[in-house]
């Protein structure tokens, strides 16, 4: 039984119940936030920084994001499970967007699509979501614009900028998103948006005032090497020294030859030995 679904999440946000959403690429990693008790999972393009190795969301493919979800959501079997749509498969015609959101959907098995953008891609929300496929909005600071934004930084810090974002998120709201995430946006933004809509806001770096939160996995857990101090990120556990520190204690012990030991082994009898050594 899924816990969660977008009509819950709109009573959530009448009843001032935040939403906690974490991002997760694979099996393991699906299965303890589902342990742990998380809302909502987002298989995010993310995965191309943190998993992958690029310098940014743009190489992620479709078959990069179906193949991720696919293991997310064998490890998440009863968690709410949003999928990224990556760079460049939503802004052509409608057909090859609706050919990617099924494929992250009916291969990946995911329950919702994210998009990031606002006012540009209004009617494709409303195809998709009229497709029967919940839509999860994306706006402030857009990874996948990261060319034309110049830069990762912050968003919604001047008058235009800051009624350009409520323009968007109200935009999205009226085009069917049952939520909008709001990234690297101000606090006084982020508030406002959030009491305007009537679906949740989901921020990370947006503030105290949203619906709920995001974060990805490895900022969350300092799993990465190097690890990069961002200001919107608390980190919870130290996971990635805790790995280089098991890692440096095997080699260690291989090298000194205490490990395996005695209680590590399958020992045959004397006949065995016997047979060997006459
Ligand atoms: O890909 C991702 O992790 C995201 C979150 C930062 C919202 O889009
Ligand atoms: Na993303």
């Amino acid at each position: 039984k899924q816990a969660l679904n977008i009509v819950k999440m709109k009573k959530m946000k009448l009843d001032g119940v935040p939403l906690s959403m974490l991002t997760a690429y694979d099996f393991p990693s699906a299965r303890l936030a589902e342990e742990a008790g998380i809302d909502l999972i987002l298989v995010g393009d993310s995965l191309g920084n943190v998993v992958l190795g690029y310098d940014s969301t743009l190489p992620v493919t479709i078959e990069d994001m179906v193949y991720h979800t696919r293991a997310v959501t064998r490890g998440a079997e009863h968690t709410f499970i949003v999928a990224d749509m990556p760079f460049m498969t939503y802004h052509g015609g409608i057909d090859e967007t609706l050919r990617s959101v099924r494929r992250l959907m009916q291969e990946g098995r995911a329950h919702a699509v994210k998009m990031e953008g606002g006012l540009e891609i209004c009617n494709t929300v409303a195809s998709v979501v009229s497709a029967g496929v919940p839509v999860l909005g994306h706006i402030g600071l857009t990874p996948q614009s990261v060319n034309m934004i110049g830069g990762y930084r912050v968003q919604g810090k001047d008058p235009q900028d800051a009624k350009r974002l409520m323009d968007e998120a109200k935009a999205l709201e009226a085009a069917g998103a049952f939520g909008v995430v709001l990234e690297l946006v101000t606090e006084e933004v982020a508030e406002a948006i959030s009491k305007e809509l009537s679906i949740p806001t989901i921020g990370i770096g947006a503030g105290r005032y949203c619906d709920g939160q995001v974060l990805v996995f490895h900022d969350l857990l300092r799993y990465a090497s190097p690890y990069r101090e961002k200001r919107f990120v608390k980190t919870y556990a130290d996971v990635g020294s805790l790995i280089r520190e098991g890692i440096s204690q095997y080699v260690q012990e291989v090298k000194q030859r205490s490990f395996p030991d005695e209680s590590h082994i399958f020992a045959a009898d004397e006949t065995v030995l016997e047979s060997l050594y006459g």
